[in-house]
């Protein structure tokens, strides 16, 4: 198939662009015109030490297909740095695919103050660091794409990463609110769950489902998001092995008491099939999807709402 979707000109940070999904996202926007920052702090899977042979090797390999890439080396919590070098190197900063992570898995009772704050820092800290250094410039250039990596133990949760969950979904609420308050300057930013194939994976996988499920497949979602015709914003998409499926919040018509005549935890429980049966359910989009029933059930009209 022909490439309709092109970056020339455009300037792309790629975090943990060293390995796995980064790579092969990075190498993808090069081949599409991009120039890019491959960024990675080159450590091990569960944070430990750091290096440049993973991010200078993958910008080698965009630079043999004729691509142009310089490497930072930075941990994504001086995101402020990363966006930097866009800037001393390509003048602007257009797309931002917030990718770098790690893992400290252990059940909750086992978890260290340690292992929780390392999480927070590298995927939750990180992506606020580098997305807030590009944001003003994203702003003033009336465009900007960014692209959250969360994941599925986020949005369902797993065992032994409470850490890991509660980053990967909070990652999700930063996309829906700076998907709002892009959007009038053409600031787009989605979030992707993916399932693939890397050193992160190939511990709980076998290796032949680790081979098969190649980063690579992920990739072709996070071009279209970021292509200067996507009109998604707010998004969050699970996506593995070439299955791409969009989510939404949905919920049930819910339960009513009177609020002047005050209601027991037992007037809860006698309803509670109400509170919980799907049928006929609803699909919230936004804030006020959540403010409506509440005021309309105390009989209050807010102007606007
Ligand atoms: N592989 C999956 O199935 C899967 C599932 C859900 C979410 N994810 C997420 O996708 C992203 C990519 O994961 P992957 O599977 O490619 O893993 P990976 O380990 O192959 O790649 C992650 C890269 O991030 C880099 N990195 C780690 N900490 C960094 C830091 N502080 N600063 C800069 N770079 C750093 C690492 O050096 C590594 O190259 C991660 O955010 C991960 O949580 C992956």
């Amino acid at each position: 198939m022909t490439d309709t979707m092109n970056f020339d000109d455009r300037v792309v940070i790629v975090t943990g662009a060293g390995a796995g999904l980064g790579r092969s996202h990075a190498l993808e926007f090069a081949r599409r015109g991009a120039k890019v920052v491959v960024y990675d702090l080159g450590g091990g899977a569960h944070g430990e030490g750091k290096g440049s042979a993973a991010a200078d090797k993958v910008v080698a390999e965009i630079i043999a297909m004729g691509g142009q890439a310089v490497a930072d080396y930075n941990s994504v919590e001086q995101g402020d740095a990363i966006v930097q070098t866009a800037l001393d190197n390509f003048d602007r900063i257009d797309v931002v695919i917030n990718n770098a992570g790690i893992l400290r898995d252990s059940s909750f009772a086992k978890m260290s103050d340690d292992d929780w704050d390392l999480i927070y820092r590298v995927h939750v800290l990180g992506a606020y660091k580098v997305a807030k250094a590009a944001w003003p410039h994203m702003l003033a250039q009336g465009y900007g794409r960014i692209i959250n990596t969360s994941s599925a133990a986020g949005i369902y949760g797993n065992f032994g990463q409470a850490n890991y969950s509660t980053a990967k979904l909070g990652l999700y609420g930063l996309t829906q609110t700076l998907a709002i308050e892009g959007a009038k300057k053409n600031v787009m930013v989605n979030a992707i769950a993916p399932v693939a194939g890397s050193r992160m994976t190939e511990t709980i996988l076998p290796a032949e489902v680790v081979t098969a499920l190649k980063p690579e497949f992920i990739t072709p979602l996070v071009i279209k998001l970021c292509d200067e015709n996507n009109e998604e914003s707010g998004g969050l998409y699970e996506v593995g092995a070439g299955w791409i499926a969009k989510l939404q919040w949905e919920r049930t018509q819910g339960a009513k008491f009177n609020p002047a005549e005050g209601f027991s935890a037992e007037d809860v429980a006698d309803n509670w099939d109400k509170v919980t049966d799907f049928t006929d359910s609803e699909k919230p989009k936004v804030a006020n999807d959540s403010f409506i029933p509440v005021f309309t059930n105390l009989g209050i009209k807010i102007p606007g709402m």
